[in-house]
């Protein structure tokens, strides 16, 4: 019985030193301690043991037990011990690691030409106003001159939410408002989001912006316009701009104008980039019409105004070069961040 002990016991601790796991740790406790393990079987043989020996042979097992229960304990604690440093040694961090980049975003060329043309007129004294998307017929046309028979208002061209309620064209509906206030003289900048039902393609979108100019007070001349329209141009484009006023037709302005600015690439020559001619159309404006000044309770005895309207895409695309409009639109950053 004492050799089978002995021998048992030294097979037990050769296999808690060769156990590389808690798991084959807790395996070796339950066959050789539990209940059904092999030192209980052990002890099943004590019947065949003399009376006279058997408290002597209970001593053995017992100290066994506890010196199997003392090398498991500390295997143990080894063990978790060695799991603990790895796992520190793993989340040891190196700072001497490179970081990690995070995609930053950026502003759209859009929002770049539209802060250039603020500087440009808030730098000449004017304010900066804004007007609703959803716009009433008469903002839109009626109140601009623009008469039920006119082909603007033909249902290709415009969104109507009803027969009264549209989506603005144009932010030449701001001047309306703006005029309504009755609070002259006026000098104001208003960019905004326009619509129209147009099919997508390089140069056209159901959606895109305007940036709209007003000026009211007394003695406004085309000569003042025109001034104003050419610093602009000359602030955009550089020094050398030069600026063409081609006559041309809106029903809200009497003369009307479209003002081409000379090619920034080719100074003029004709290149590509102006198709050959040397020059670019940039813009549409005129004298305001008596009639829309009246509309808007304003006396056109004693007040004057030019207005004008630039499409800001248009102005984004020519400054930077862009060919296609829909790029202003995806929101590609690995385009955006070029700007
Ligand atoms: N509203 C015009 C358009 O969408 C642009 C325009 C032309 C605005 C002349 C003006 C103007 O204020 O005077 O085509």
């Amino acid at each position: 019985m004492k050799e089978k002990l002995e021998q048992m016991k030294a097979e037990v601790l050769a296999k808690i030193s060769a156990a590389v796991s808690l798991e084959e740790l807790n395996e070796v406790r339950v066959t050789h301690l539990g209940k059904k393990g092999a030192l209980t079987e052990l002890l099943k043989g004590m019947k065949d043991v003399a009376p006279e020996d058997r408290p002597k042979v209970g001593q053995l097992v017992n100290e066994a037990r506890s010196e199997i229960e003392a090398a498991l304990e500390k295997a143990k604690g080894n063990m978790e011990r060695s799991l603990r440093e790895a796992r520190m040694k793993m989340e040891v961090i190196d700072v001497t690691l490179p970081a990690k980049k995070n995609m930053v975003g950026h502003r759209h060329p859009n929002t770049i030409a539209l802060e250039e043309v603020y500087r440009i007129f808030v730098g000449m004294g004017y304010e900066v106003v804004e007007g609703p998307e959803v716009e009433k017929d008469y903002y839109n046309f009626e109140a601009l001159n623009i008469p039920a028979d006119h082909p603007a208002k033909d249902e290709q061209d415009t969104f109507y939410i009803n027969g009264d309620i549209l989506l603005r064209t144009q932010t030449s509906s701001i001047q309306v408002h703006e005029m309504e206030k009755g609070k002259l003289p006026i000098r104001m900048i208003a960019p905004g989001r326009v619509f129209r039902a147009d099919e997508v393609d390089a140069t056209h979108s159901p959606s895109f912006h305007q940036i709209e100019g007003l000026v009211i007070d007394k003695n406004i001349t085309f000569a003042d316009l025109k001034g104003t329209l050419a610093e602009f141009a000359r602030e955009l484009f550089g020094e050398d701009t030069k600026v063409k006023f081609r006559p041309h037709h809106f029903p809200f302005t009497e003369p009307s104008a479209e003002v081409d600015v000379s090619c920034f690439k080719c100074g003029g020559e004709g290149c590509r980039f102006c198709k050959g001619s040397g020059w670019i159309e940039i813009l549409g404006c005129g004298i305001v019409h008596p009639h829309v000044l009246e509309m808007s309770g304003i006396d056109p005895e004693e007040y004057t105004g030019f207005a004008f309207g630039v499409g800001l895409e248009r102005i984004a695309l020519l400054k930077y070069e862009i060919d296609d409009m829909r790029l202003l639109y995806e929101n590609d950053i690995r385009f955006l961040k070029q700007f």
